[in-house]
C-alpha cells in the first residue's frame, strides 16, 4: 500500500484547528465591529388575507435575514407582497403561519403593547404618503411619535433631525408650507428622529419627481454610511441597485435576488 504522503497527513490534522482557530477569529472581528448581527429572520413566514374563496396568499413561504447595517432592498411587481413583508418585517403585522424573530426574540409572543415600544423605540417607518398632520409644523410631526413613547428629549432630538435632513430653517413650517420632497425630509426625521435600529422605507419616493426622489435616496445613503440598517421597498430596480443586497419577490415568493 501507498504511504500517505506527509503533506497529506497533516493537512489532515490541521484543517479542523485551522478551521476552528479561523471561526474563533472571525466570530471575534463580528463581535468587535457589531456591525453583523442579526436584527430580524423570517422563518418560512405566510400571509394569508381573508378567508376561503377570497383569500390571498401575499406572502408564500418566506425566508430571509437582515443584518444589523445592511442595506436592504425589497423589489418586486406592484402586488407581489412587498409591503405586507414590510409590515411583517416591521412587526406591524404578525404573520398567519411561520415565525419572525427580532434580535433572535419571536415576536409572535409579544403582546401589543410590547410590539408597540418594540415599534417605537427600534423602527422608524418612511412610507410613500408622507402622513404628516397639517395642523402641526413640522419640528412638532416630527416630536409626536417621542412624545406619546414618554421621551424626554424629544423637542432637542426632533430638531437634530430637522437639521440633519437639511430643514433646519423649515422647523416652524406647516406642511401646507413645504414641498414634496420637504414632506418627506419631515417624514424621514420624524423616522430617525429616536435613533432607531432599523428604518424601513416603503416606496419613498413614489411621489416626488426624480430629482428630489435622487435627494430622499440620498438621506438613505448618509444614514446607511453612518452604521443605520435600512429595508428600502421599491419598485424602481435603479433605485434599489442603490443598495447592498436585493430580496426580489415574485406572487409572494423570493424569486432570486442576492440573498
Ligand atoms: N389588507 C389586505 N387585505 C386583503 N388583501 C390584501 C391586503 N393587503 C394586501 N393585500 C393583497 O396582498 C397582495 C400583496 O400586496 P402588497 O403586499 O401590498 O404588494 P406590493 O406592496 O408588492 O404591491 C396583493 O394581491 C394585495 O391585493
Ligand atoms: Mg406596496
Amino acid at each position: 500500500m501507498k504511504p500517505i504522503s506527509p503533506c497529506i497527513k497533516f493537512q489532515a490534522i490541521s484543517s479542523p484547528v485551522i478551521s476552528a482557530y479561523f471561526t474563533y477569529i472571525y466570530t471575534f472581528l463580528r463581535c468587535m465591529i457589531g456591525c453583523m448581527e442579526t436584527i430580524i429572520e423570517l422563518h418560512d413566514v405566510w400571509k394569508v388575507y381573508g378567508r376561503g374563496k377570497t383569500a390571498v396568499s401575499a406572502l408564500q413561504g418566506v425566508s430571509a435575514t437582515i443584518e444589523e447595517g445592511e442595506f436592504i432592498s425589497i423589489t418586486g411587481p406592484s402586488g407581489s407582497g412587498k409591503s405586507t413583508m414590510m409590515s411583517i418585517v416591521g412587526a406591524l403585522d404578525l404573520p398567519t403561519r411561520g415565525k419572525v424573530f427580532l434580535r433572535g426574540k419571536d415576536i409572535s409572543k409579544m403582546d401589543e403593547s410590547d410590539l408597540a415600544a418594540l415599534r417605537g423605540k427600534r423602527i422608524g417607518f418612511v412610507f410613500q404618503q408622507f402622513n404628516l398632520i397639517p395642523t402641526l409644523t413640522a419640528l412638532e410631526n416630527v416630536m409626536l411619535p417621542m412624545e406619546f413613547q414618554d421621551d424626554n428629549g424629544a423637542k432637542k432630538k426632533a430638531k437634530e433631525a430637522l437639521e440633519k435632513v437639511g430643514l433646519k430653517d423649515r422647523m416652524g413650517h406647516k406642511p401646507a408650507e413645504l414641498s414634496g420632497g420637504q414632506h418627506q425630509r419631515v417624514a424621514i426625521a420624524r423616522a430617525i428622529a429616536h435613533n432607531p435600529d432599523m428604518i424601513l422605507a416603503d416606496e419613498p419616493t413614489g411621489n416626488l419627481d426624480t430629482k428630489t426622489g435622487n435627494d430622499v435616496m440620498g438621506i438613505f445613503g448618509t444614514l446607511h454610511n453612518e452604521g443605520k440598517t435600512i429595508v428600502l421597498v421599491t419598485h424602481d430596480m435603479g433605485l434599489a441597485s442603490r443598495a447592498n443586497r436585493s430580496i426580489r419577490l415574485v406572487d409572494g415568493k423570493i424569486d432570486g435576488g442576492n440573498l
